[in-house]
């Protein structure tokens, strides 16, 4: 459904989006998350055609979006980052704004937007002006006026930043009300949890390269399968990461006081081993065990190198 291959984009010399390839198929729900400056709003503008890359490929249901942009946009729908200023404009003429710049006639832009309003939940708000609507209200606004075109492809870019716990479930089931009538949705923030219990697959930025992609499952797996190993100690720290730094295969995670964290791909009876090697040694060991992988660890693990 959107093919992004080898995509290049600077400002100047920041490399804002560095190499990046990206398959999103047909019906996902696919997040898209990294911190602050990762380059997601960079991406999604050169998706929805609003900003043009140095170079690299996006492709839209197979059609190639940098040569046929006005094609390309009847197929995306864009929520962008911020909402604007709409003043003394009613909910519905700012559908009505939005349906005719895509040569609708008035009776169908009535029609589908009455529709999306119902959709939204925003029936009984159409006579309100917009700028006295919620946050959470305006971002639904926002989506219903996106489709009024009946694109195959969502984009949202931080729908959910300032929204209240209640506005941000009523976002998310919208979205997975959209995603069971088949359209393909791309959501991006900067807090996974957000996204990892709403959408099917992710895909993890940071410093403007795609660091990890993937169904959630999948990806889940891979952290499931790269071994951390906790030690905790009270004495003898200098010994124990003496001995750690002995075995091959074996990196450091952390080191604190009394906890020691390492990646490894030793066998058990490797790891008994090198415990026992640190009981010998003087270390008092409290306690080792396999650190459960999930997502926030695996973000914080790609994400966290302070820069
Ligand atoms: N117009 C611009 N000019 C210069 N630098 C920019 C511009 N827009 C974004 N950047 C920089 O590019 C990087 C990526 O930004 P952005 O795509 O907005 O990231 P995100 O949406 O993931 O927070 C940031 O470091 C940002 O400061
Ligand atoms: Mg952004």
């Amino acid at each position: 459904m959107l093919q992004i291959s080898n995509l290049y984009k600077s400002y100047g010399k920041f490399q804002a989006v560095n190499n990046l390839t990206l398959h999103i198929p047909k019906g996902d729900l696919f997040g898209f998350v990294g911190p602050n400056g990762a380059g997601k709003t960079t991406t999604i503008r050169m998706v929805c055609g609003l900003m043009l890359p140095n170079s690299g490929h996006i492709a839209i249901n197979g059609i190639d979006a940098l040569a046929r942009q006005k094609e390309i946009k009847r197929q995306i729908g864009y929520v962008p980052d911020f909402f604007g200023v709409y003043d003394n404009l009613k909910v519905r003429e700012y559908m009505d704004f939005y349906g005719s710049m895509y040569r609708m006639d008035s009776r169908e832009i009535q029609r589908i937007s009455d529709d999306l309003l119902d959709l939204v939940n925003l029936s009984d708000k159409k006579e309100a002006f917009v700028d006295t609507l919620s946050r959470g209200m305006k971002q639904r606004l926002c989506v219903a006026r996106a489709l009024i075109h009946n694109p195959a492809l969502l984009v949202l870019d931080e729908p959910n930043s300032g929204l209240d716990p209640r506005a941000r479930v009523e976002m998310k089931e919208l979205l997975q009300n959209l995603r069971s009538m088949g359209k393909t949705i791309v959501i991006s923030s900067h807090i996974l949890s957000e996204l990892s219990e709403m959408c099917n697959s992710i895909g993890i930025m940071n410093h403007g390269s795609l660091v990890e992609a993937g169904r959630i499952e999948d990806v889940l797996e891979g952290v499931l399968g790269s071994n951390q190993l906790v030690i905790t100690l009270d004495e003898g720290r200098e010994t124990a990461l003496r001995i750690v730094s002995e075995y091959v295969g074996v990196e450091l995670d952390s080191a604190g006081e009394h906890e020691i964290r390492l990646t490894h791909n030793m066998t058990k009876p490797q790891i008994a081993r090198m415990v026992g090697e640190m009981i010998a040694g003087g270390v008092v060991v409290t306690g080792f065990h396999k650190q459960e992988g999930d997502l926030e660890t695996l973000f914080m693990r790609v994400t966290g190198d302070g820069q």
